[in-house]
């Protein structure tokens, strides 16, 4: 008896358990006022939801199944840009990304598609950098760690995406970014051991490479838009894909 009674209330337990965590798993984070697509004025709207957002960006929300963003962690970022030239960076840590600026967050539902317009004022990167090839005029073999500081650095992008059904809903899939244009600011980058055993050749390269850093960044901009507009839709698409269309935005 005691047995079964016990089996009975370790089946309930279990029960309630799965019952509050689905229904802690779907919960909308309290501090958002949902933006209502009927509403004129429903582009502000968003503007201001995604600022009422950005303070909790730094710690994650676990509503949306987002992670901690300061620092954010990439996994590795490779770079081939041919002609021998090869970068790989790996432990990736962006800090202070989420201090965005944000001038433009545009939800059209009509088109499945969301433009934004945002600037990062100061973003500090640290990484593990390996170098393997031609740059400028160096032939660099290096690998170290790797730190940089970009100021002012504006991302104009549109995300893609279709309707897809789920038990009657209908939800936003978000597909691709479409980078419309990066600016890079003031970066400013120094990267460990370029030379190992020469502390003053790994200086005075670095002094060049930062001087040319605009025109490298131009050359390696290919990769870069790839690797944000996949780390942005990463992120968005998460919230898109945890609450259907009429969640977000209730008519
Ligand atoms: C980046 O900025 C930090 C904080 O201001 C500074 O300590 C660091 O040396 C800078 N790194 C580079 C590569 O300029």
């Amino acid at each position: 008896m005691a047995v079964k009674r016990c089996i009975k209330s370790a089946f309930l337990i279990t029960l309630l358990a799965v019952l509050c965590q689905s229904a802690r798993v779907k919960k909308f984070p309290t501090y958002i006022q949902k933006c209502h697509q009927s509403d004129q004025d429903f582009e502000k709207c968003l503007l201001k939801a995604v600022q009422i957002i950005k303070p909790h960006l730094q710690d994650g929300i676990p509503e949306f199944r987002l992670p901690k963003m300061n620092p954010l962690t990439l996994p590795e970022v490779g770079i081939d840009a041919g002609a021998g030239f090869i970068a790989k960076f790996e432990n990736v840590e962006i800090y202070d990304a989420d201090k965005f600026i944000i001038k433009k967050f545009d939800v059209n539902l009509a088109e499945n598609k969301i433009k934004f317009d945002l600037t990062f004022p100061h973003i500090r990167i640290k990484a593990q950098y390996s170098i393997f090839g031609k740059v400028l005029f160096f032939n660099l073999d290096g690998s170290g760690p790797a730190d940089g500081n970009i100021t002012d650095c504006r991302v104009i992008a549109t995300m893609n995406g279709m309707r897809v059904y789920q038990q009657d809903k209908q939800y936003l899939k978000l597909t691709e970014t479409v980078v419309d244009d990066i600016e890079f600011g003031k970066p400013e980058f120094k990267f460990y051991d370029l030379f190992k055993n020469n502390p003053e050749l790994t200086e005075q390269t670095n002094k060049i490479i930062n001087i040319n850093m605009k025109a490298l960044l131009d050359d390696l901009r290919p990769t870069l838009e790839d690797t944000i507009g996949k780390t942005v839709l990463e992120f968005i698409g998460r919230v898109f894909s945890r609450f259907s269309i009429e969640e977000l935005f209730p008519k």
